[in-house]
């Protein structure tokens, strides 16, 4: 079996500002630290399932200005193939404002620029590179038709695809019954159900209402807490490594490079959800999103 990993998604400039507390509207808050790193949810979880031991293809797109040559070198330093990284001309590169606080949890905004010029036309000319793929691994920062047209070639092409509803979006039940795995945190879960997941009660019954809606499996991220795994034979919960926060940013998009990373070398869903966890306990005691992602090395001393 193929031991490739294919992510699709975005790939933004990460404005980061580390406050004492989140602003409320209307209210400016000075003393703030400034960072700019390399971010976007799908190039974070490439460069998680990369650092995490994958052979990730990432396919994305950045705009014309002096950013993309520089997150491209930074991909090519992690050794993922950046041969489907498309540019356009007239558009910036996706751009994200985030904010974060002491306790380490965030706001972020994000303009999309050029991610949403990642088309159809894009996937059907790397169709060869998705063909060989043992996993496709999605999230939605890209416009929702292209991420549609994913899932859908995906499934023609018998790739298992694994989508991490974020940000939360709504999903046609067919497409639901197309991905493989689907990776949602409580507000996320509490957006496709139209109901409230504010308890962990109310969480494995999202996770058992949503697993009978999807091909294999769902995960529920409840952050600290672990995570709620339910498939058609088994349902389990993974306690989370308790760790110091320092910032949340990206833990779940690099859950979900090393969760696939795992699952392409053959691990039990739970043994690689633990090491996935174990991947995000280490990236939220650092600042950034990529800058954030552990080695194997790392992973594996968490574990
Ligand atoms: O999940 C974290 C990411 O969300 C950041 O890197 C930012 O770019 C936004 O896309």
């Amino acid at each position: 079996m193929s031991k490739k990993i294919v992510v699709i998604g975005s790939s933004n400039i990460d404005l980061i500002m580390q406050v004492e507390r989140l602003p409320i509207p209307g209210e400016t808050i000075t003393g703030g630290i400034f960072h700019q790193t390399f971010g976007g949810k799908g190039a974070n979880q490439a460069v998680g399932a990369a650092r995490s031991g994958g052979d990730v293809t990432f396919v994305s797109c950045l705009g014309d200005d002096s950013f993309a040559n520089d997150i491209i070198e930074s991909f090519k330093e992690d050794g993922i193939n950046t041969k489907h990284v498309f540019t356009k001309e007239g558009i910036a590169t996706g751009t994200a404002l985030i904010m974060i606080d002491q306790a380490g949890e965030n706001c972020i905004t994000v303009a999309p620029g050029a991610n949403y010029e990642l088309l159809p036309e894009h996937i059907d000319a790397i169709e060869n590179t998705l063909q060989e793929a043992s996993y496709l691994l999605l999230q939605c920062e890209i416009h929702p038709a292209t991420l549609s047209y994913i899932i859908d070639k995906a499934w023609q092409l018998g790739v298992k695809t694994i989508l991490n509803l974020a940000p939360a979006r709504d999903l046609l039940e067919e497409q639901l019954a197309k991905l493989h795995l689907l990776i949602v945190n409580e507000s996320e879960a509490a957006f496709l159900l139209k109901s409230p997941v504010d308890t962990i009660e109310q969480a494995k019954a999202a996770a058992h209402t949503l697993a009978e809606k999807v091909a294999h499996g769902v995960i529920v991220t409840l952050g600290a807490k672990g995570s709620y795994t339910v498939t058609a034979d088994d349902a389990f919960m993974i306690a989370a490594k308790q760790v110091k926060a320092i910032d949340t940013t990206a833990a779940g998009d690099i859950f979900c490079g090393a969760l696939t990373t795992a699952l392409v070398e053959g691990m039990p869903l739970a043994e690689a959800i633990r090491f996935a966890s174990a991947a995000s306990a280490v990236a939220v005691t650092r600042l950034g999103a990529q800058d954030s992602a552990p080695t194997r090395a790392e992973i594996e001393a968490m574990l």
